[in-house]
């Protein structure tokens, strides 16, 4: 393990020992005895904004990324670089700090010491150890909401081989999607449009997958109308001293090879389909819990609908990459509610106005990028950036966002869209040439976009990123052009 050189290294015994409960609705102050320690475990795009929450707060923030510099490792108290993947790396590190909070951000965790650490009473996990491991494998969330809560979900199978695929498949019937029960960001998925497919999407699953052993799940496609994020919060009531669930406006957005690439706030949507939704948010959300106290914080519940009928799909117990929007939309932003919640204080899901966040892509595999036209970008009405700092860029790497709003959403859409497309990233200045071998732990980025590019993968366009090829019919508002650009 190592650190942060510029951070001062915790030496053991002379930080208090957390006591879980004792945080809730108390803060003290960064560095001293008193402080209320949070560590992240991923200090990616999304950690970035929550240490920021958490900092505005007055809560000490560790953040933990698997390569230095990562966007919050610029923001956090002190930073850590570990295998979060190493049970006994984490495990070690927890113990050290004495955090009385671990937030994990990701999925590639070893999960297992979450637990060990939450029974032995050294953290509380957020929402809960149980909670992060059964969300990160699509077989213990799916058997959960369909085999013990009874939502409506695609028919699905598990498989081992591409013959249990196609068997699998038989039942399902065509189109279908294979996805390794250990992946996100879409890594891996196919869809398969006949049993000559099953060859190729049984590679894409293995390679494509978080860990070796090669199950996959087949699911029936769902030809939805439209996707949403549900956004829903679980904290303390200030009224009961009970958990309360709240639920967002709904997000709507759109993915290509499984990842988003714009979302919008407020989804429109009838009212039984909005029903239905929040019935399903509300059951699974509660089920993540552990009955008490535990289980605060964002939740991003996935769903498809069509017409009025809704699917559960997914669940991350943690902000969504689609509810980055609401940093525009939100009286409280995704992550501002998530510390808050963390935190057992008072939550409101306040929607201040119709917005719409688009990704800024890297379109170039190179690292120390920079960005061009900001300043063209920033002058379409009502809209922001948020620039990741990532220090290494591949073509399909998330390195950015535009978020607008307007008096509709689809004039957001358009506001966010035209932002994004004029900020273009190029290569930085180029440095002296580099030593032999590469410096120590400079490893490759460990978010999922990233990875699926290795370096010196051709730039690829823009507007190809946006370019829709999931089978599911784009709905991209036509472009309108910056007020001052001059190269959109
Ligand atoms: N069964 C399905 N039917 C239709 N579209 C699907 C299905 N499963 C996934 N998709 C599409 O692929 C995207 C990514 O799939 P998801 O299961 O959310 O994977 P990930 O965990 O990688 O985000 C979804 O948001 C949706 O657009
Ligand atoms: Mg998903």
């Amino acid at each position: 393990m190592t650190s942060d050189p510029s951070v001062p290294p915790v030496s053991p015994g002379s930080v208090p020992p957390a006591t879980p409960g004792s945080a809730l609705g108390r803060i003290g102050t960064p560095y001293a005895p008193s402080a209320t320690r949070v560590m992240l475990l991923g200090a990616g795009e999304l950690g970035k904004e929550v240490v920021i929450a958490f900092q505005r707060l007055g809560v000490e923030v560790i953040a933990v990324d698997r390569y230095p510099d990562a966007p919050g490792h610029q923001v956090a108290h002190s930073s850590h670089v570990i295998d979060m993947t190493d049970g006994d790396a984490v495990l070690e590190l927890i113990e050290r700090v004495r955090p009385h909070f671990v937030v994990p951000e990701i999925e590639a965790i070893a999960t297992d010491v979450l637990l060990t650490a939450e029974r032995r009473g050294l953290t509380e996990v957020i929402p809960t150890a149980r909670a992060t491991q059964l969300t990160m494998n699509r077989e213990g969330i799916r058997r959960l909401a369909d085999e013990e809560l009874g939502l409506p979900t695609s028919p699905y199978a598990f498989a081992d081989s591409a013959d249990q695929v196609v068997a699998a498949a038989r039942r399902i019937g065509y189109p279908c999607v294979v996805k390794p029960v250990m992946s996100s960001s879409g890594k891996g998925q196919t869809v398969l449009r006949g049993p000559d497919d099953v060859a190729a999407a049984w590679d894409t699953a293995v390679s494509g997958a978080r860990v070796t052993g090669g199950r996959v799940i087949v699911e029936g496609f769902i030809e939805f109308d439209y996707e949403i994020t549900m956004l829903t919060v679980r904290t303390v009531d200030p009224a009961t001293g009970r958990l309360a669930t709240l639920f967002c406006a709904p997000i709507g957005h759109h993915q290509v090879r499984g990842d988003f690439v714009e979302s919008w706030q407020p989804q429109e949507m009838s009212e039984s389909a909005l029903g239905a939704a929040t019935s399903v948010a509300a059951r699974i959300v509660n089920a993540l819990g552990d009955g008490g106290l535990g289980g605060r914080g964002v939740f991003g519940v996935e769903m498809f609908v069509k017409g009025d009928d809704v699917y559960f799909s997914e669940v991350s117990p943690r902000p969504h990459d689609t509810g980055l929007v609401t940093l525009a939309t939100q009286r409280l932003s995704e992550f501002e509610m998530h510390a808050r919640a963390i935190l057992g204080l008072p939550v409101d899901v306040t929607l201040a106005s119709p917005g719409a966040a688009a990704v800024i892509y890297g379109g170039l595999a190179e690292r120390g990028i920079a960005f061009e036209n900001v300043a063209a970008a920033l002058a379409v009405p009502e809209t922001d950036l948020r620039l990741f700092g990532k220090p290494e860029s591949f073509p399909r790497r998330r390195m950015g966002v535009a978020i607008a709003t307007a008096d509709d959403v689809a004039e957001a859409r358009r506001r966010a869209v035209a932002a994004a497309r004029t900020v273009r990233p190029v290569p930085g200045p180029r440095r002296p040439a580099p030593p032999e071998s590469p410096p120590a732990g400079r490893e490759p980025a460990s978010d999922a976009a990233g990875a699926a590019d290795p370096p010196g993968t051709a730039p690829i366009s823009a507007a190809a990123l946006f370019d829709d090829d999931t089978g599911h019919r784009g709905s991209e508002p036509a472009p309108i052009r910056p007020t001052t650009g001059r190269d959109g």
